[in-house]
């Protein structure tokens, strides 16, 4: 079956979730103009959490997801919190969901995980996962080591589930060429940052607009834990000392957590693009205008 009509939505794209930005304003609005919404859990409280998904179901009744990231210390509350809301799709990132899939399954929500890997493709499709997002190292956040167009066919002739692209799309083009690397679906953050209904602040989607093809970079796997943001001072700082000579390798990342705390706040929430975490994918520089997340949507299919 299609990934639309598993999901009951009328285009095959997600919103892809992000922590501390996509919540009920971008998620609802996405969801209305036919896409799949989905709600960024990873800051969330459980009952914040449970806040933002009523705020929702407010504003629409079409489908959307709730994201879960594995590694966030409230990722059990809202794992029972999705239950407890009757959540029908759960879409996780950032680690292995194994603990969780039985009970979801029983309770009948559709399971969507993020892979970067064929190989944990293959491990949750077992487990009973409903579809995949394959996820490229050109997104923005937290990435793997593979490309979007070496990672999305090897997934695709790996599972039989439905098989989405997600990292370096933002336009007609990149859908065409995710489908015919034989995804069913696309999924795009970064260019959901610049939806008029995203309400991070005004100078980070400046960031966005104005960057150019190069202007990201991977802070963080010295930490092991990789990360795409947008160049500006503070990764500057972070590969010095990532660089620097007669440190060890525990004092850099005693170093650069200590610079690095707090950043993605710092982005989000201050509109601070010096010392700050704008997570970006490589595509942002074909992001050129701020647009309501139905036009966004309409760009891509029409
Ligand atoms: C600012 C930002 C925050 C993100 N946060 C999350 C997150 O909380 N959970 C998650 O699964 N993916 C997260 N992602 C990844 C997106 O959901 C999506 O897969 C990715 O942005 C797609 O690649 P693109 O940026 O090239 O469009 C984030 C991406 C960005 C740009």
């Amino acid at each position: 079956m299609r990934i639309e009509n598993i999901l009951g939505i009328k285009y095959p794209l997600f919103q892809g979730a992000m922590a501390w930005i996509s919540h009920s304003s971008l998620v609802s609005s996405v969801s209305n103009a036919g896409g799949l919404g989905i709600l960024g859990g990873g800051s969330l409280t459980k009952e914040a959490c449970r806040e933002e998904i009523r705020k929702i179901k407010a504003l629409t009744d079409k489908p959307f997801a709730l994201n879960i990231m594995l590694m966030s210390p409230h990722s059990d509350d809202l794992a029972e919190l999705a239950i407890e809301e009757d959540i029908k799709i759960i879409v996780t990132g950032a680690g292995n969901p194994s603990k969780y899939m039985k009970k979801w399954k029983e309770h009948g929500i559709i399971v969507i995980p993020v892979v970067a890997s064929v190989a944990l493709a293959k491990r949750m499709e077992r487990l009973g996962a409903d579809a995949i997002i394959a996820e490229g190292t050109e997104a923005g956040g937290h990435i793997g080591e593979l490309t979007t167009m070496v990672l999305v066919p090897q997934v695709v002739d790996a599972v039989s589930i439905p098989v989405i692209a997600a990292g370096g799309i933002a336009d007609k083009r990149g859908v065409k060429a995710a489908f015919a690397l034989g995804a069913q679906g696309v999924q795009l953050g970064t260019r959901f940052l610049v939806a008029k209904e995203c309400t991070i602040p005004q100078q980070y989607k400046d960031e966005i607009i104005s960057a150019k093809d190069t202007d990201s970079t991977v802070t963080g796997r010295i930490t092991g834990h990789p990360v795409r943001v947008l160049k500006n001072r503070m990764t500057r700082q972070i590969k010095e000392i990532e660089n620097a000579s007669g440190m060890s390798v525990e004092e850099k990342i005693a170093k650069i957590e200590e610079l690095t705390m707090g950043s993605f706040r710092k982005a989000v929430v201050d509109g601070d693009t010096t010392y700050s975490s704008l997570m970006s994918g490589q595509i942002a520089g074909l992001v050129k205008k701020e647009e309501t997340a139905e036009e966004i949507i309409k760009s891509l299919f029409e």
